[in-house]
């Protein structure tokens, strides 16, 4: 744990315009500075710093924080390896921390132990009892350099072979354990190999170290493929397999697909930009790590039902970074790897070449949803576009694939503009209508803030609440003896409200950067975006105060369902404590 005191010293040396300066030009407007968003690519500065409350926050696409998270986010750092980056920068010694220094031990080990189990798999796929799984692999139709290129090996069948010959190392049981190779029997106290007949793929970070691995059993029960699971090197859902290899060459694309087998069988047939989300479906973790080295990414996803889910949300999660998305349809395989298989490079090539973008993908599906040949079909069907349309930030764009619907339907692009021009400025207003309700963002917190949904009006006191603590952090304490984290709605305005409350014993200063070593990157985009609002507003301490009361209130009001089970006195009851509340 880097104290407190070090990280309120440290931001005091980065100025945050100086820092986003060395990424950004900034233009200053008045108490602020704009510039383009380096996290998301835009032709209008939606990107603002605040340097009052040394923060800053994106209008385009959310990203928001202070200093400490602008550098997470734009050098892909964790915590801590951002707040040393921050430090070196100012000239400043962090603070050593024995607890740190053995995790950084127990990660050295683990990256040397993957190592040698790396090489101890690879060697025994040559060996006899490796056979089988040597033969399983060549007659996947992969060539012997591909194996050695990527690595592959076998684990054998048998129980102690790796852990055997870690110890005979001179490693440790319990360091074993913590990198997920052995683990020990319950029964015998004994200590055993995690991978045992599995075909093995290591999975090598930027730096080329093993940080896990994927194993695939050739036959029997048990689930196809086993991967490690996280460890102190190993965030599953924040490594893209194979980047290493893909990251090598300069890159246009990055070809995005499923699995292990569809990655390798790509790269053998020449397609070295090809890298798999390992099995998880992609995050907005990976998305970023991808938007640092392209813009583009065609999708390879299976071409089953759950292929075809997963690439729709592909689309959206990577168009959030700032990656545009080309659709590879497979026909007649069910996979890159198996396509390949069937009918070569070349016309996987073709196929490649002839990807669809997003839109186009999208709007054949519109099209194959409705009958359009029929009247009604149609109009459904120009509806479904009108709005896929209305969503596009650039005219000219939606000149373009107007001109294409127009065509496609026998009707005018003129007549599709102006519908989809209405449907923009519907929206428009009513975005607008509901910022100034306060919940301008009902929907865009949606999967951070699951309560918002059926709770609008509490979860629209709740920010105000929060926003207007932080610019009035004098009023915590008298809000602390009346409302307490429990009478949030939602969990995290709850969790940003405990820790607001945590500085009254600390004695820290409210800033942003409190938020910073418990809350996940996005989750101090809200809070900083709930600052930003505060800002805007004027919030002062009377709304805070005014916004308790209302959470306080809200949460006394049952639901209709709560309501219709009240006895008529109850009711009675009930209705004279709201009338006495509104007081
Ligand atoms: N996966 C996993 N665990 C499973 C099944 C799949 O982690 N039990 C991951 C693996 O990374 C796998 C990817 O999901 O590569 C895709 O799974 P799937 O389509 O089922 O397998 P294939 O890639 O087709 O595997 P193979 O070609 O080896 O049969
Ligand atoms: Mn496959």
């Amino acid at each position: 744990m880097i104290p407190q005191s070090f990280i309120e010293e440290l931001k005091m040396n980065c100025d945050i315009e100086s820092v986003v300066s060395s990424y950004v030009q900034l233009r200053k407007r008045g108490r602020i500075s704009t510039g383009l968003c380096p996290f998301h690519s835009e032709k209008t500065g939606s990107f603002t710093v605040y340097p009052e409350s040394q923060s800053f926050y994106c209008f385009g696409c959310g990203a928001g924080g202070d200093v400490i998270g602008f550098i997470r986010r734009i050098e892909n750092l964790e915590y801590v390896e951002a707040i040393k980056f921050l430090a070196q920068r100012a000239g400043m010694n962090v603070p050593e921390d024995a607890a740190e220094d053995k995790t950084a031990l127990l990660k050295t080990k683990i990256l040397e132990m993957n190592r040698e189990a790396a090489r101890f798999y690879f060697s025994e796929l040559t060996k006899p009892s490796g056979k089988a799984a040597l033969d399983y692999l060549l007659g996947r139709g992969l060539e012997p350099k591909t194996i050695k290129h990527f690595g592959l090996g076998y684990a054998p069948n048998e129980w102690t072979r790796l852990t055997d010959l870690l110890a005979s190392k001179g490693f440790r049981y319990e360091d074993m354990v913590a990198a997920q190779l052995s683990r020990k029997s319950e029964k015998s106290g004994r200590y055993y190999d995690v991978f045992r007949d599995r075909v093995m793929f290591p999975i090598i970070d930027l730096r080329g170290n093993v940080i896990g691995f994927g194993g695939r059993k050739m036959s029997g029960d048990g689930p196809k493929y086993y991967n490690s699971p996280d460890t102190p090197v190993f965030k599953k859902t924040k490594n893209l397999f194979a980047l290493n290899f893909a990251k090598k060459q300069k890159l246009e694309r990055l070809i995005l697909c499923e699995g292990y087998m569809d990655v390798i069988a790509m790269h053998q047939a020449g397609f070295t930009e090809a890298v798999a989300s390992l099995g998880t479906s992609l995050t907005s973790d990976q998305c970023r790590l991808a938007s640092a080295y392209v813009e583009e990414a065609v999708l390879a996803y299976d071409s089953d039902e759950a292929g075809q889910k997963a690439t729709k949300r592909a689309i959206g999660l990577l168009d959030e970074v700032g990656i545009r998305s080309k659709v590879l349809s497979i026909p007649d395989a069910k996979d890159p790897d198996e396509y390949i298989k069937k009918f070569g490079g070349a016309r996987f090539k073709r196929l490649i070449e002839q990807s669809a973008g997003s839109v186009e993908y999208e709007l054949s599906k519109i099209g194959a949803k409705y009958d359009t040949g029929t009247p009604e079909g149609k109009i459904s069907a120009l509806k479904d576009a009108v709005g896929l349309l209305a969503e596009m930030k650039n005219p000219l764009e939606r000149e373009v694939w107007a001109a294409k619907l127009a065509r496609d339907y026998g009707t005018t692009k003129e007549g599709i503009l102006t519908q989809v021009q209405a449907k923009v400025k519907r929206r428009a207003r009513a975005e607008s209508a509901r910022a100034i309700n306060g919940t301008a963002q009902s929907n865009t917190f949606g999967g951070a803030v699951p309560e918002k949904l059926k709770n609008p009006a509490s979860a629209a006191a709740e920010e105000r609440l929060l926003g207007a603590v932080l610019r009035h952090p004098e009023t915590l304490s008298t809000l602390s003896t009346a409302l307490s984290p429990e009478d949030f709605v939602c969990e995290l305005y709850g969790n940003f409200y405990r820790k607001l409350l945590s500085t009254l014993s600390t004695g820290f200063e409210i800033s942003l950067t409190l938020f910073g070593e418990d809350f996940t990157l996005e989750q101090q985009g809200i809070i900083a975006k709930l600052s930003g609002l505060a800002r805007e507003h004027q919030y002062s301490a009377e709304d805070a105060i005014e916004a308790s009361k209302t959470i306080l209130r809200l949460k006394e009001r049952k639901s209709d369902q709560e309501i219709g089970e009240l006895s008529g006195a109850e009711l009675v009851e009930y209705i004279e404590n709201i009338r006495k509340s509104k007081k």
